[in-house]
């Protein structure tokens, strides 16, 4: 009875890790703007796919305190901090599609704090779930949640993406309240948050 039952969860989990790793072969790599698979540990800009949306990401001073806020350039043009990007999938060298990813700004600031995006607070007047820096310290979520990200192809736009935090390969068991990434103009610094606008990317070599 007891190897019955031990031959039946191996199968199942067998199955399942199967399942996974196909599943990590179906994702399309994600495209940097000349047409080359997103690397992991790579340095890319992040940019937004149409003019007039703001420039590069880059880090935010919100509110001459830490932590740096993660937000855009005002304007289009060379400024602006490259991200690097840390699948979830261990061993997983090249960034997919719908997979989780932590994002790191290549950045030193004088803040002690990580520059690895985090979900962070409710803003006030938008109610809207601002993205921040630092390590997701468990603060209501499995795991390291909310620091993992995943990127969607734009449909009918090769090469144009969207951002979403949504980590259910983080925690498949878990039922997040995903939102899109977009812009949140506050006090005309151009923050990232989530639950409003989307923003369409582009990812640029750096
Ligand atoms: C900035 O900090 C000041 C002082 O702590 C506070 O009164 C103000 O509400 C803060 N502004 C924002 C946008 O958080
Ligand atoms: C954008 O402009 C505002 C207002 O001039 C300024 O406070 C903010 O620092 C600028 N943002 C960046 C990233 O330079």
């Amino acid at each position: 009875m007891k190897s019955m039952n031990l031959i039946g969860s191996l199968s199942c989990c067998m199955w399942l890790v199967m399942a996974m790793a196909t599943a990590a072969q179906d994702s399309a790599p994600v495209l940097d703007t000349s047409g080359q698979a997103l690397q992991s540990g790579v340095d890319y800009y992040i940019k937004p796919a149409i003019t007039d949306n703001g420039g590069r990401f880059t880090l935010i001073d919100r509110n001459d305190s830490c932590p740096f806020y993660a937000g855009q350039e005002n304007t289009s043009g060379p400024e602006g901090f490259p991200v690097t990007f840390a699948p979830f999938a261990e061993g997983e060298t090249v960034v997919r599609e719908t997979r989780d990813q932590k994002i790191t700004f290549s950045a030193f600031t004088i803040c002690v704090q990580s520059t690895a995006w985090k979900v962070g607070e409710t803003q006030s007047e938008t109610q809207r779930r601002l993205i921040v820096t630092g390590i997701d310290q468990n603060e209501g979520l499995p795991g390291p949640a909310g620091n993992y990200f995943r990127i969607n192809k734009q449909a009918d736009h090769d090469g144009v993406y969207n951002l979403q935090w949504c980590p259910t390969e983080v925690c498949p068991t878990c039922r997040f309240i995903c939102g899109d990434v977009g812009a949140l103009v506050e006090n005309d610094k151009r923050l990232l948050a989530l639950d409003g606008s989307v923003l369409p990317v582009v990812f640029e070599k750096a």
